[in-house]
């Protein structure tokens, strides 16, 4: 929600334990990226985040990050073209002030050249010149190694973020790319041939690094490492095709196998996952914590840090100086240091209605019964009574819930309390399961109804813009998903979806197709360009959480 397209989702990165690694400890830890800030187009400020305040920093200290991945878009910021590329005075001394605001909390940082490999970086593009690329990226490093050559050895550089590539060819000239760079900032001097540097491959992406990437030569002294980024699997990270579970045991065969690839290719190098992120905005609760700690674990299990993604909208609200999603925050940083989490289960595929156990669901105007939620406690106990987080009023087990195994109840008689008869939709409770080690849990209580839409159907606007379909949230303040089907019975986008399960079959994806606001749900103008193009009626079905039976309302496009 509140998106800057797929771009601001990689423009954001919290940096989760990265570089020490890399340069001395070689320890998973704890970072953050401070992302859609520096590297915003077309500069700090553009994008859904106001300029960097120190006071974020300190946030991000106190809640156990120990290095910041500091993303920085230079394009904007040349004052002179070929050959020079002088990079603008006051810009140089902005990134500066930063890095000092950082490395004087005690925190490693890592600072790159960003979305410059979206315009002039991009070896995709057929009119890229790629002796002007190397002859800019010689310039703009020398110039960046001569402003920070004596920063201290908590800072590190990054050759280039994402740089696109998709031939054995580019893959050549990124890795000349990182050895441009390299020569670089030795050649500007100071501490730089000492500096640890993270060298990149085609799109820091972990399949392509290890088809392509070569080590640099032994006559730079630098000490370095590899960072690759990731965000699968797609479907779930990006919520394409009604995706809103995750942790299968093939779901984690994947994502295991995805580390011990790269790992397994380069046995003796430091490597750093420097952005990943399943964001609070679009995952389903249960499965992001589950997701969450098994990415930590499985991390640190091939000795890789992480750094987990922050675009300003999933994790930290930096305005308020509060997590968005407390737990998942410490689920991470526990997991990181090893500490078993207890976590909530939740249905793992597609093909039946959806449980899951960060929610009591409870469905307005409906008898209240017992609920039970499952629960994976790792060899975690509950060391306290339930409590509800807001008024810090206890729960009595055996009379308000009881436990079993690894399973609570919570009685009718307690739930009651919390759903009357005149209690409106929404969350009504967040319940805290605190445990002898690990994360406390949360249980959102959240009643529910379906909402009802005062137009069900429209004529195809002349011209394809978003258009905001109103509703009144009445449960969680989001959609779960979309379907699209066409008049003929075949589906908007994504035939082949009819292979996947059940709920998952032609749904769209969101962002690019669907989004919402606090007013409704908004198809995305792709979306309406594609019913044109189909030039048959559209039936959408908005899903809402809990996903059951008939919690859904249909809306139609008339062309
Ligand atoms: C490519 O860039 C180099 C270096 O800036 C320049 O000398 C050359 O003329 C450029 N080639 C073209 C075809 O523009
Ligand atoms: C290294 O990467 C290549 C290319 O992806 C892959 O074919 C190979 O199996 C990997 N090697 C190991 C030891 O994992
Ligand atoms: C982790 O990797 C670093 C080098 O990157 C190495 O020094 C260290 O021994 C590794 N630790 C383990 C447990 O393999
Ligand atoms: C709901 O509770 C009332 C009163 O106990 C009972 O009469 C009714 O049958 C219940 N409805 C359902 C669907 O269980
Ligand atoms: C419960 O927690 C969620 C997530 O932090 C929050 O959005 C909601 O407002 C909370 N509910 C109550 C009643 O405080
Ligand atoms: C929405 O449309 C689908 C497919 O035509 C239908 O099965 C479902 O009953 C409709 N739902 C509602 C709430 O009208």
């Amino acid at each position: 929600m509140g998106r800057y397209a797929n771009a601001a989702v990689v423009a954001g990165a919290l940096f989760q334990g990265a570089f020490a690694q890399v340069r001395n400890a070689y320890e998973t830890n704890t970072d953050f990226v401070q992302g859609n800030t520096l590297d915003a187009i077309e500069t700090e400020g553009s994008w859904n985040n106001p300029p960097v305040v120190a006071s974020t920093f300190d946030d991000i200290k106190n809640s156990g990050y120990k290095g910041i991945r500091l993303p920085v878009t230079w394009t904007y910021h040349f004052t002179s073209q070929s050959p020079d590329w002088t990079v603008d005075a006051k810009w140089l001394q902005r990134v500066e002030d930063v890095i000092d605001m950082i490395l004087s909390r005690g925190f490693y940082a890592i600072v790159n050249v960003h979305h410059d490999s979206w315009t002039w970086a991009d070896l995709t593009k057929a009119d890229t010149n790629v002796t002007m690329v190397e002859e800019k990226m010689y310039k703009l490093w020398y110039q960046i190694g001569t402003k920070l050559g004596c920063k201290s050895s908590a800072l590190a550089f990054e050759t280039i973020n994402e740089i696109p590539g998709t031939t054995a060819e580019h893959g050549k000239t990124i890795n000349r790319l990182n050895t441009i760079f390299l020569q670089a900032i030795n050649d500007a001097g100071g501490f730089n041939a000492k500096r640890v540097v993270t060298l990149v491959g085609a799109g820091e992406d972990g399949l392509k690094t290890t088809q392509w990437f070569e080590r640099p030569d032994k006559k730079f002294t630098n000490p370095w490492g590899i960072q690759w980024h990731y965000y699968s699997p797609y479907d779930f990270i990006f919520s394409a095709w009604g995706k809103t579970t995750w942790g299968s045991d093939a779901d984690k065969a994947a994502l295991d196998a995805d580390f011990a690839l790269v790992r397994n290719n380069f046995t003796d190098v430091p490597l750093v996952v420097g952005e990943w992120a399943a964001s609070v905005q679009n995952t389903e609760t249960a499965a992001r914590w589950r997701y969450f700690d098994f990415l930590a674990r499985t991390a640190a299990k091939y000795n890789t840090s992480t750094i987990i993604w922050d675009n300003g909208v999933d994790f930290l609200d930096r305005a308020a100086h509060q997590w968005r999603d407390p737990v998942a925050q410490d689920i991470y940083i526990n997991a990181v240091k090893g500490i078993p989490n207890a976590l909530p289960d939740s249905t793992t595929d597609g093909s039946t209605t959806q449980q899951s156990s960060a929610y009591i669901y409870h469905k307005k105007g409906t008898n209240i019964t017992d609920v039970t939620l499952g629960f994976q406690f790792n060899g975690n106990k509950l060391s306290k009574n339930i409590v509800v987080a807001a008024t810090k009023k206890s729960l009595t087990q055996g009379r308000d819930y009881t436990l079993s195994g690894e399973s609570i109840t919570f009685k009718s008689s307690f739930l009651a309390t919390l759903f009357t008869p005149t209690s409106a939709t929404g969350s009504l409770a967040n319940l805290t399961l605190t445990f002898n080690r690990g994360t406390a849990l949360t249980i959102n209580a959240i009643q529910y109804a379906t909402p009802s839409l005062t137009t069900t159907s429209s004529k195809l606007p002349a011209t394809s813009s978003d258009l905001l379909i109103p509703l009144k949230w009445q449960g969680q303040t989001r959609p779960a998903t979309i379907k699209a089907v066409k008049l003929d019975g075949t589906y908007l986008f994504d035939e082949w979806t009819q292979y996947l399960p059940e709920l998952q079959r032609g749904r769209i994806t969101y962002n690019g197709q669907w989004d919402w606001t606090a007013e409704g749900v908004v198809l995305r103008a792709a979306t309406l360009e594609a019913v044109r193009a189909g030039g048959l009626d559209t039936a959408f079905t908005i899903e809402f959480y809990p996903r059951e039976p008939g919690n859904a309302v249909n809306y139609t496009l008339n062309v």
